[in-house]
């Protein structure tokens, strides 16, 4: 069949990649560990999920508004103004098909094939593929491991062209386990300023920073930027929401009716027992939230202590999401690998620990962890790379 240009230039996920070969030696009886996952390992939960059968069962199964549910929308303006500081109207709010559609729709109702859109290194898989689809050109940009891979003013300033319609910027990030402090923001906020170039603030990882830091939504911390940017959240990192596919975006008005109108020739938004539970999440969900984020961040404290005791490996400490990204690029000539990619895949085949090669978001010295697994298997598998590396059996 003829397969459009558009779509013909999508890669499939890195991630996708790992995971299912992992998944497949474990069908073979491999003892592999996984430090794959992108999601949390504890269930949704249960006063959600109950939520929702309750949902289910009141008949709350028909169509919704494509924009979402109002009183949804009502809440997320709510938590917006309350944990972020952020004025957004119900309908400056879409409701999307988790974070990811979100992300989708936002670059959709911006860019125009042939505009040039900037993303910073490390970046989730997704985003210079979405570009893509909608014909824009991906601009990679490179940070520095001596900026902890943070976009700089300098750097950013150094990439805008008459041609960059968007800066994707993502903190917490994934997959680099860092967060951006307000002053940092600040500073990109100053080169961002009378441009054009719209901002689309991916803060998906919201509720897992850790130690010191501070969650700063982008446009809270550049008010003057509000015009010009797209804020995108989600319930699935921090409720352990993955499946339910609930995310959205928070747009000026224009924006906001473009991205509506367009979802409602796409997907018309997630299942409506969702979206109607994900107001109950919202409401109720702050114990909960609180009881994952402290093991997350015990785990985040811990795995990077392990990682840095490893001949070869450096890894700063995360300070958001659930993932650390060491280098571990000193160890490739004595393992006999060229890059991330050999790397991981000597590392599952060899030692069983399945890790995602760095390569794929444009960090080729480094691997990703998620931590997202117990303590047990995080030490199992950090036990497994050491062996690994050192060549000590
Ligand atoms: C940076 C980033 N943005 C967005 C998403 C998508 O989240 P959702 O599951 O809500 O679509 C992910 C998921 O891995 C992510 O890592």
């Amino acid at each position: 069949m003829k397969i459009s240009r558009n779509a013909a230039s999508v890669s499939p996920s890195v991630t996708m990649a790992v995971t299912a070969r992992a998944k497949q030696l474990q069908a073979q009886g491999v003892d592999v560990v996984s430090f794959g996952a992108g999601e949390p390992d504890f269930d949704t939960p249960s006063f959600i999920t109950e939520a929702a059968v309750k949902y289910l069962h009141a008949g709350r199964t028909k169509y919704l508004p494509a924009s979402g549910d109002l009183g949804l929308r009502k809440e997320i303006a709510r938590k917006l103004k309350d944990d972020n500081g952020l004025s957004y109207e119900p309908n400056q709010i879409v409701v999307a098909c988790g974070a990811k559609h979100a992300v989708y729709m936002g670059i959709h109702a911006v860019v125009d094939p042939g505009d040039e859109v900037l993303i910073p290194t490390p970046y989730w898989v997704s985003y210079p593929e979405m570009v893509k689809l909608v014909g824009g050109v991906p601009v990679i940009v490179e940070t520095k491991p001596e900026n902890e891979y943070k976009l700089t003013p300098e750097i950013l300033k150094a990439a805008i062209t008459p041609k960059t319609a968007m800066l994707i910027f993502n903190s917490p990030s994934n997959p680099g386990g860092f967060s951006y402090t307000a002053a940092e923001m600040k500073a990109l906020g100053e080169v961002l300023k009378g441009t054009k170039v719209v901002i689309l603030s991916d803060e998906i990882y919201e509720e897992l920073v850790y130690g010191d830091m501070e969650f700063r939504s982008f446009a809270s911390v550049c008010p003057e930027l509000y015009d010009q940017t797209l804020t995108v959240n989600g319930l699935s990192k921090a409720y352990s929401m993955t499946g339910w596919r609930v995310g959205y975006i928070a747009a000026p008005k224009d924006a906001a009716k473009a991205i509506d109108d367009m979802q409602g020739h796409m997907t018309s938004g997630p299942a409506t027992f969702c979206q109607l539970a994900s107001v109950d999440a919202l409401q109720k969900g702050q114990e909960e939230i609180a009881k994952m984020h402290a093991e997350f961040a015990k785990r985040a404290a811990h795995i990077c202590k392990r990682l840095n005791a490893i001949e070869g490996v450096t890894c700063a400490e995360p300070t958001g999401a659930f993932y650390a990204f060491p280098d571990v690029s000193a160890t490739y000539e004595k393992l006999g690998v060229k890059d991330s990619v050999e790397f991981c895949n000597k590392l599952l085949e060899e030692a069983g620990v399945a890790c995602v090669p760095g390569g794929g978001f444009g960090c080729d010295r480094n691997i990703r962890l998620s931590f997202a697994t117990s303590m047990e298997l995080i030490d199992k598998g950090i036990d497994r790379i050491e062996k690994f590396i050192s060549g000590k059996k």
